[in-house]
């Protein structure tokens, strides 16, 4: 079995919709409690991807078997050189390490761009959350956690914050052929 990493095409989008709509439907670590449609999906996707952030898809055997993206953390200026990482396995090739490699390859990425951290965000985020530890194994540190701040499936839920530094993080000055300086220089 070869897992491979590439960006996603706007013709991904049909598996990813349908990746992300089980993750909505039946799991607590999206707070959205209404799967978005194709439309909007492709709407999403045409943001990110006009922004410059990269996103990532995971083939097995030609079938989408996961995606991620890196978007912005929070649109407010000071924030530009966060990433907030989003990564979903379809339930047929969960436990093969699509996960994995779709991070490795997305933090590459977002390094490659000039972030400085990048944060995951981790509805029902727990010390046995599946997501919790793929991000442990990836480095990412506990940055904390909002006990109680979703309510998904008839339980509240806890939101996870962990974090990774990326090109130094804060132990160095701001790169200004960084993407987040050059877009909030106006350059693109
Ligand atoms: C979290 C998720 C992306 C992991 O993807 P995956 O392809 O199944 O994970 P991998 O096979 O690459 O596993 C990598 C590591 O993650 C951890 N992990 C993955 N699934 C796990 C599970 N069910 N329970 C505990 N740890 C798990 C393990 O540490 C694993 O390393 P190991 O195989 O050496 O033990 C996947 O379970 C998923 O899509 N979950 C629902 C959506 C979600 O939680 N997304 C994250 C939003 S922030």
């Amino acid at each position: 079995m070869t897992i491979t990493i590439r960006a996603a095409r706007e013709d991904d989008l049909f598996a990813i919709t349908a990746i992300y709509e089980d993750a909505v439907l039946h799991g607590t670590s999206s707070y959205e409690l209404t799967a978005p449609d194709l439309a909007e999906m492709t709407a999403r996707f045409a943001t990110l991807t006009a922004g410059g952030y990269p996103y990532l898809v995971a083939e097995i055997d030609g079938d989408i078997a996961g995606y991620a993206y890196a978007g912005a953390f929070r649109a407010r200026p000071a924030y530009r050189f966060i990433v907030e990482d989003s990564v979903y396995v379809s339930p047929r090739h969960k436990g093969k390490g699509v996960g994995r490699a779709l991070m490795e390859a997305l933090i590459a990425e977002a390094a490659r761009l000039g972030f400085r951290q990048i944060v995951a965000v981790i509805g029902d985020g727990h010390t046995d959350s599946a997501s919790v530890k793929l991000h442990a194994k990836l480095g990412f540190k506990d940055a904390g956690k909002l006990a109680g701040t979703g309510y998904k499936h008839g339980r509240w839920l806890d939101t996870a914050f962990m974090q990774l530094a990326l090109n130094e993080g804060a132990d160095a000055p701001p790169d200004p052929a960084s993407l987040p300086e050059r877009r909030f220089r106006g350059e693109i």
